[in-house]
């Protein structure tokens, strides 16, 4: 109980939520109601506690009306989450530049600090901003890199990073050399093999989406990075569906450059991400939006933003808080659990029912896509949504055509079933 308590002020002591006393006691309490929720069970254990995902359920504000299984696209934050940028918004709006500037603003370094320790970084490798896109892209555009130079990646990467690659081979020259995935993958040697053929001595850097939005594919993001710097090549990582999602810390892929969005898994308020890249590359990195000093090793460079919503960057501690209290390692474990729960029942018992994404451990997490022969997945979307009132995602990409499913720590087994229970009735008529 006295480390518990220890830990909590910790926490509240790197959260800009000692600014303002009542925040600081609802986050608090916020870690012991839903610490005291689990009991001493191991982590597979308390995967399949209903009772206890249940009440992680009522921190949501859940929609009666549908049920969502697009969180891939962006995630809900937790009531708490949400009234801190109510509240923090409510306080700004009393006098802006002063409350906004001068006092939320301080925030900042204390949440640098406690989401640099989660990520398992330094505080000074860290910037926050507003998604994934706008971190890869600073990375993507900002690298120093000129005609001829040779980008290695694979078209099932994000578009906007694609696009942005691209932006440069149309303007700058750049060659980009395409690994060719056939997914779902299981064959990590495969896998890191396609990666280093497309490497050639004028390769500057290979791009890796750790989990892949379009089907859940997970790559092996540090045996690929291994090889590129075997061959002098810097690494850039897009964490935007592995944070928070998966039990690991940045420095374990082994990349050069990382980003991700911080309202996807970790449920953060909408419009929140982060920006990640080693310290000795900080210098030679442009900013997308340049402040006085563009060369310099300060990571700070990256947050020349403009005006923007404080309340939603401050709220980000509150969701941390949230994440710690779960466990990263028993949410992840939930996550897995669910998604099995419906692909393994409907992989075994519809026909017509094909999985793309594969159910190892080490290939996929909560993501999976599927498709119904002779339909196309914009159909079953529609059809889930329509007659089942289930928010899926339809996506048709590369050789993918169907729809993928993301859960949530919120997800029950009775949305599954309800999920289940659409896919049969579709794939039937
Ligand atoms: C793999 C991947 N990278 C980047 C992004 C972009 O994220 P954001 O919309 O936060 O910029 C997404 C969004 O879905 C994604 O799936």
């Amino acid at each position: 109980m006295k480390s518990r308590r220890h830990f909590i002020q910790k926490l509240s002591a790197f959260t800009g939520a000692s600014l303002l006393p009542s925040l600081k006691a609802l986050s608090a309490d916020n870690l012991l109601t839903i610490s005291q929720l689990s009991p001493n069970k191991t982590v597979e254990e308390l995967a399949t506690d209903e009772d206890y995902w249940y009440q992680i359920q009522q921190a949501y504000t859940v929609s009666p009306q549908i049920i969502n299984l697009n969180n891939g696209g962006v995630s809900p934050a937790p009531l708490v989450v949400q009234n801190a940028v109510e509240r923090y918004g409510k306080f700004a709006n009393e006098a802006p530049s002063y409350f906004m500037w001068r006092i939320l603003d301080q925030g900042r370094e204390p949440l640098r600090e406690n989401l640099a320790k989660y990520a398992g970084v330094s505080p000074e490798e860290i910037a926050i901003n507003r998604n994934a896109t706008e971190a890869l892209d600073t990375i993507i555009l900002g690298l120093p890199l000129q005609k001829g130079d040779e980008i290695v990646m694979t078209r099932y990467d994000y578009p906007n990073m694609l696009h942005a690659y691209r932006q440069r081979e149309l303007r700058e020259g750049l060659k980009i050399n395409y690994v060719e995935l056939d997914l779902p993958a299981e064959d990590n040697d495969l896998i890191v093999k396609k990666f280093v053929e497309q490497m050639t001595p004028k390769t500057k850097v290979v791009h890796i989406t750790h989990i892949i939005n379009w089907n859940g594919q997970i790559l092996p993001a540090k045996r690929i990075a291994d090889e590129a710097h075997k061959r002098g090549i810097e690494v850039v990582i897009d964490g935007a569906h592995s944070f928070a999602h998966l039990e690991y810390k940045i420095p374990d892929l082994g990349g050069d450059y990382y980003g991700t969005s911080l309202h996807k898994w970790l449920s953060a308020p909408i419009g929140s991400g982060m920006l990640w890249m080693k310290k000795e590359k900080i210098s030679k990195v442009f900013p997308l939006i340049p402040n006085d000093k563009p060369n310099s090793d300060n990571i700070r460079k990256f947050e020349n933003l403009g005006t923007r919503p404080f309340m939603i960057e401050q709220a980000i501690g509150q969701a941390l808080n949230f994440q710690l209290a779960i466990g990263n390692a028993r949410k992840e474990a939930r996550l897995r659990y669910l998604k099995n729960y419906w692909a393994k029942e409907a992989q075994s018992h519809i026909p017509k029912f094909k999985l793309n994404t594969s159910l190892k451990q080490e290939f996929s997490g909560a993501l999976a896509h599927f498709g119904i022969e002779g339909l196309e997945g914009g159909k079953i979307e529609g059809e889930l949504l329509g007659k089942f009132k289930i928010h899926t995602s339809p996506v048709k990409w590369e050789k993918l055509d169907g729809v993928r499913v993301t859960p949530h720590v919120y997800t029950t087994l009775n949305d599954l079933d309800r999920l289940l229970e659409g896919i049969k009735h579709i794939a039937k008529t």
